[in-house]
């Protein structure tokens, strides 16, 4: 089950309980899509630590989503390569059509600015619902990604 697949990777993690947190969130996230609180109370519970203690550690990992980000999730870098490559202008352009700010859902997607994907020489780059990566995004291709998950 689920559950035991989390003891597993606590267990794991033996005397530093902390060292299981990102696996667990991201095991939970890839099962539900995001981290409610009571994901989040879960994780707490499993490692013997607080809730705001885990809180505070998912803010370390930018993967970590705290709202429902609706169906599909696409991250832009913004890091300096992509900065420079244009990621600001697409970053607007995604606001612009989404009608929502960055990170919230506006009912079929979310949008949020990322940190360096590894994509330097390709940028700007991004990653689709956590699994594609897209480099070079051009504004066109970001134009139609989201108009197709509009419908
Ligand atoms: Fe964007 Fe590295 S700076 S992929």
């Amino acid at each position: 089950t689920l559950l035991s697949r989390l003891q597993q990777v606590v267990e794991h993690a033996g005397s530093h309980p902390e060292a299981a947190v990102c696996d667990l969130l991201r095991i939970l996230q890839a099962e539900h899509g995001w981290i409610d609180d009571e994901r989040l109370q879960l994780v707490a519970r499993l490692c013997g630590i607080s809730p705001v203690r885990v809180e505070e550690l998912c803010t370390f990992y930018p993967l970590v989503l705290r709202e429902d980000p609706g169906r599909h999730v696409l991250r832009i870098c913004d890091s300096i390569a992509c900065h420079l490559a244009g990621a600001p202008g697409l970053l607007r352009m995604a606001v612009a059509q989404s009608g929502v700010p960055l990170g919230q859902s506006n009912g079929h997607y979310s949008v949020l600015p990322h940190v360096c994907l590894g994509l330097c020489e390709r940028a700007p780059a991004a990653f689709v619902d956590g699994k594609n990566t897209v480099a070079p995004l051009s504004a066109e291709a970001l134009r139609q990604l989201l108009q197709g998950w509009e419908r």
